[in-house]
């Protein structure tokens, strides 16, 4: 029986943010599905020893380390994948990381970083790439969003809202795409087991120890989601009721849940 897997064997996928995390456990599933595979992120030797490692699964590999903050990154991007000869079938907008604190106690520079990677780039790429999917009429987008989209989350206001983009912009898109043959999919994780915590500057709270998920799990739900059609996927079933629970509440309340979630311990 045809699998929904087998639709992406033999093609090539891209995954931003490959380097660590999340990036890096969806290319070894969809290297283990048969996808050949770019890798992009700045740190090349971690990509180099990804790559290796995802051979053993007769998958080609390419690594491509670029900061993708940079205003000419997604451009730069398209053209060596263009270059290159690859039709990029699946795309994973991946690469992200989020900065814990009182709002204006954070830098702009750091701060104005992670609004170019979490939003401009996702955009920029997305454009980019979906144009190509499109003309083609086939075609997978994965946009990596957050649990933290679906409220106003104090101490990562500014992350937060970043991701509420990513949601609402992905599940837009997902609707003006149909019919082409190009599925995207929002993957809002919750808490998941990455050098997220770290990268942020917070120590994991009471609720992160519970809840916290595998990459594996995120990687297949996603993964799951994109190939069915699915516009948008929560994965794990405390997520998906914590997110479903916030349509109940009032939105003052839901900053004051998210805020007390958040909280060290
Ligand atoms: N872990 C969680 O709890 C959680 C929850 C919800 C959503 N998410 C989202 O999941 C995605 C993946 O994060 P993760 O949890 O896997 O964290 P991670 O382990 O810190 O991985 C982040 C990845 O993004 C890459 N990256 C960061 N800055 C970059 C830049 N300027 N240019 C290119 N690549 C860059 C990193 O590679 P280099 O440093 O090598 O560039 C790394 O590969 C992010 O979008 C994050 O917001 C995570």
């Amino acid at each position: 029986m045809a699998r929904n897997t087998d639709k992406i064997r033999g093609r090539w996928g891209l995954v931003t943010g490959a380097s660590s995390g999340i990036g890096a456990d969806f290319c070894r599933l969809l290297a283990e599905e048969g996808m050949h595979l770019v890798l992009v992120a700045r740190r090349e030797d971690r990509l180099k020893a990804l790559a290796d490692e995802l051979r053993t699964h007769g998958v080609v590999t390419r690594i491509i380390a670029l900061d993708l903050a940079r205003p000419d990154a997604a451009a730069e991007l398209k053209r060596r994948t263009d270059e290159a000869g690859l039709e990029i079938d699946l795309l994973v907008n991946n690469a992200g990381f989020g900065l814990y604190g009182p709002d204006l106690e954070i830098p702009w520079e750091r701060e104005h970083e992670m609004l170019e990677l979490d939003i401009v780039a996702v955009v920029d790429l997305t454009k980019r790439y979906a144009r190509d999917m499109v003309r083609r009429g086939r075609g997978w987008i994965i946009q990596v969003a957050s649990v933290g989209a679906y409220q106003a989350s104090p101490t990562y206001a500014a992350y937060s809202a970043a991701k509420a983009f990513v949601l609402s912009y992905g599940e837009a898109l997902a609707y003006e795409l149909r019919g082409t043959g190009v599925s995207v999919t929002v993957l809002s994780p919750g808490v998941t087991r990455t050098e997220f915590l770290e990268v942020s500057g917070q120590a994991p709270a009471f609720y992160h120890r519970l809840t916290m998920m595998d990459p594996r799990a995120v990687t297949k739900a996603g993964l799951d989601a994109v190939l069915r059609g699915r516009p948008s996927v929560i994965p794990g079933l405390v997520n998906k009721i914590a997110a479903f629970s916030l349509r109940f509440m009032p939105r003052r309340w839901q900053a004051v849940t998210a805020h007390l979630t958040m909280k060290p311990d």
